[in-house]
């Protein structure tokens, strides 16, 4: 089928894009857009052409999938080559998306004609790149440069009513006459020449307003050479050619393509689309989520209700007696007027989400919902007494969740003798905000509850991921290997922040042991003795009173505001002596030996979860720690880091630290050595 359809209108040529579900700007549309636009220009009939499109988006942008690939021509930017050399009016019709390449081929037009709802931006940078079809050097042509490059380094989009004020485009229409309108500012053209493109504003005030923002973003993303190469060619359009200006930014767009960064962001884009899928041969029915229930009103209850009640779904809310059910919806009402006071809704939406939670204390009160989550206390007695009660109050058909961190959703399930219906979703705090739910498929999980609580958990805004059952799941079985190898540093020598240092070196905003001291320590220190494990310095701190943050002292002392961090002599002596206790010789460790000691096992521990079958795909596990545990998105996820770094490194390395250390829990599992041995990736 065509993706370009061509309607002759008053004259002019309307080019209908219809490549679903985007319009990104793949071979076959590019190669359509062509020919229809030397056809309009051959043909003496017609006075100008129209981008338009016959779906909501108006263009995406480039074909990601397309980037690495040998180019196939016309390349988008002989297309826009072409729309320049063309004798007559150019107008884009923009009613959606114009993202990327999309807008840049508006960019390229003589006039754009947006309705109010359009959306139009250059979000290139969130996949390591710049706009490389013009778009760096159009922009601060049209706009003043110093707003173009705000615009440009953040890829935040403007909707249309914003455009056309802010000067990115130049006629508000209405949905219905959109065409029209783009058809007449066509014939507006008509008669004139079509213009050239000179340099940006030459004014003293324009140039040194541009200095200034390019010095503020250099100095808060110092890191990020897209940024700096977005700088480059914005800053090229006062002294340079758009011919010459449009030289730099190719070259700067196929260096920045060749990077690992760049490859990890697009991977990540595509990692986040594939998960949460069920094989289309499942089968599944997912049923729609119209109520809930929600057991246990304490942070994560809370914070669950929230994401519900935010999604117009109403909640019950059960707690242990009705003074502490009233409690935890104060506490929610004072959440929500928090976002109000910030200005992120409105009054009326917090009313709105605050009267969807309905608090309660009698399980009969579930008698309707479609599906329950418990978030009750990590205590399996607990748990398994918990939905005993739930599968005697509630429908056949609801389905009945655990939000359990690590305890086995087949044990709880077991207890309920409805195992069909018993499936765990793990939210992350605060449930609310942050993205990811893993979904734990139980051993006798239906595959309906799997696929209705991965529409219910999408219908939040969430990014679930489907994982098996086993301690810890994906995510925090991985946490559980990179927290052991953060103890065992700080045994052999490592001070927590020389630990914390190398991680964020490594790309991730918080180290371990800050991130711990916020998190509170005695968390993990009783999951540790619930499940008889140790670790011996982060129990040490604990059993000597700090438990982070809270206590205003954990790994590092805490100032009167309780949250800035400063190295306290006491900690590092305590750390000192459990090395000592243990006869451990402390030595220093070297930055690159504390970053491997505690990505490595994270890739060799996500390995075994493959082999386990607990993951379907090393991209499901990327995805999780990219969206729950802050694992930095420019590296892609431990597993595609491993796989940009070479299995066969990785492998090697880990063998040579298992052997130097004689921690044998980090030598490489079967599944890495085969993958390192053959040469394949994950995938
Ligand atoms: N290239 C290839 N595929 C794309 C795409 C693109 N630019 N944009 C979206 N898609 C695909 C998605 O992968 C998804 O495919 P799937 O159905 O097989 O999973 C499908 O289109 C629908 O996308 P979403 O599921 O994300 O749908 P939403 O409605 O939630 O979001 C969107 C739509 C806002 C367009 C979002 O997909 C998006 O942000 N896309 C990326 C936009 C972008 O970064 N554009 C710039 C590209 S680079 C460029 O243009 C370079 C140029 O300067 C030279």
């Amino acid at each position: 089928m065509a993706v370009v359809a061509v309607e002759h209108r008053h004259g002019v040529a309307v080019l209908w894009m219809q490549r679903a579900p985007v319009n990104a700007l793949g071979a076959d549309l590019r190669a359509e857009l062509s020919l229809a636009l030397s056809r309009a220009n051959d043909d003496p009939t017609v006075l100008g052409v129209v981008f338009a499109s016959a779906l909501s988006a108006f263009s995406a942008g480039a074909d990601i999938k397309e980037f690495g690939k040998p180019p196939t021509s016309p390349t988008l930017r002989d297309l826009i080559e072409q729309m320049d050399a063309s004798a007559k009016p150019l107008v884009a019709a923009v009613g959606g998306i114009a993202l990327g390449g999309g807008f840049e081929i508006a960019l390229a037009c003589d006039a754009r004609v947006v309705t109010p709802a359009a959306n139009l931006g250059l979000p290139e940078v969130k996949i390591g790149l710049l706009p490389g079809a013009g778009g760096t050097q159009r922009l601060p042509r049209l706009i003043e440069p110093a707003k173009a490059l705000a615009f440009i380094a953040t890829g935040s989009p403007v909707a249309g009513e914003v455009a056309v004020p802010d000067g990115l485009a130049d006629r508000l229409a209405d949905p219905d006459c959109l065409i029209d309108a783009a058809v007449n500012e066509v014939k507006q053209f008509a008669s004139h020449p079509r213009r050239k493109l000179a340099m940006a504003k030459t004014n003293a005030d324009s140039r040194s307003a541009f200095e200034q923002a390019a010095t503020t973003l250099l100095k808060r993303q110092p890191d990020e050479p897209q940024i700096e190469a977005i700088v480059d060619c914005v800053r090229a359009t006062y002294d340079q050619t758009f011919e010459d200006g449009m030289k730099l930014e190719r070259e700067h767009f196929t260096r920045l393509m060749a990077d690992n960064r760049s490859k990890s962001l697009r991977y990540a884009f595509f990692a986040e689309r594939s998960v949460g899928q069920l094989p289309a041969t499942t089968m599944a029915q997912a049923e729609t989520v119209k109520s809930v229930g929600i057991i246990g009103g304490g942070t994560m209850g809370s914070g669950i209700a929230m994401a519900f009640a935010s999604a117009g779904i109403p909640v019950v809310l059960i707690e242990t007696d009705p003074d502490a059910a009233q409690r935890a919806v104060d506490r929610i009402a004072a959440n929500y007027t928090h976002s109000v006071n910030r200005g992120s809704i409105s009054e009326e939406m917090r009313a709105r989400n605050v009267g969807m939670i309905a608090p309660a204390v009698d399980y009969r009160e579930l008698g309707n919902v479609d599906l329950v989550i418990e978030a009750a206390f990590e205590e399996m007695e607990i748990k398994r007494e918990i939905f005993g009660k739930l599968v005697a109050s509630t429908k056949p058909t609801a389905i009945l969740a655990t939000n359990t961190s690590y305890l086995s959703v087949d044990d709880i399930a077991a207890a309920s003798g409805a195992s069909g219906r018993v499936i765990g979703m793990h939210f992350f705090s605060p449930a609310n905000i942050m993205k990811l739910v893993e979904v734990v498929r139980g051993a006798e999980t239906s595959a309906d509850a799997v696929a209705t609580v991965l529409k219910a958990a999408r219908g939040l805004g969430k990014v679930p991921v489907v994982v098996g059952n086993c301690h810890g799941f994906v995510g925090n079985r991985i946490l559980a290997r990179r927290s052991e190898q953060v103890d065992r540093l700080l045994l052999e020598g490592a001070t927590p922040e020389q630990v914390d240092l190398a991680l964020t070196k490594f790309g991730s905003k918080l180290g371990p042991c800050a991130m711990g001291d916020l998190a509170g320590l005695d968390i993990s220190w009783r999951m540790r003795r619930a499940t008889g494990r140790s670790a011996p310095v982060a129990d040490a701190l604990v059993e000597a009173g700090r438990l982070g943050q809270k206590s205003r002292k954990g790994y590092y002392l805490y100032g009167e505001d309780g949250r800035t961090p400063s190295v306290d002599p006491e900690a590092l002596a305590l750390i000192e002596s459990v090395s000592r206790s243990r006869g451990i010789e402390r030595r220093v460790i070297p930055q690159e030996e504390i970053i491997d000691r505690m990505i490595l096992p994270m890739i060799n521990e996500g390995a075994r979860i493959l082999e386990e079958g607990i993951a379907d795909s090393a991209k499901d596990i990327d995805v999780i720690w990219l969206h729950g545990y802050g694992f930095p998105r420019w590296r892609g996820g431990p597993m595609f880091y491993g796989q940009t770094r070479g299995l066969f490194d990785v492998v090697a390395r880990l063998k040579a630290l298992a052997e130097a250390t004689g921690d044998v829990s980090m030598r490489p599992t079967s599944l890495l050595e085969s993958l390192a041995a053959s040469g394949e990736a994950f995938s």
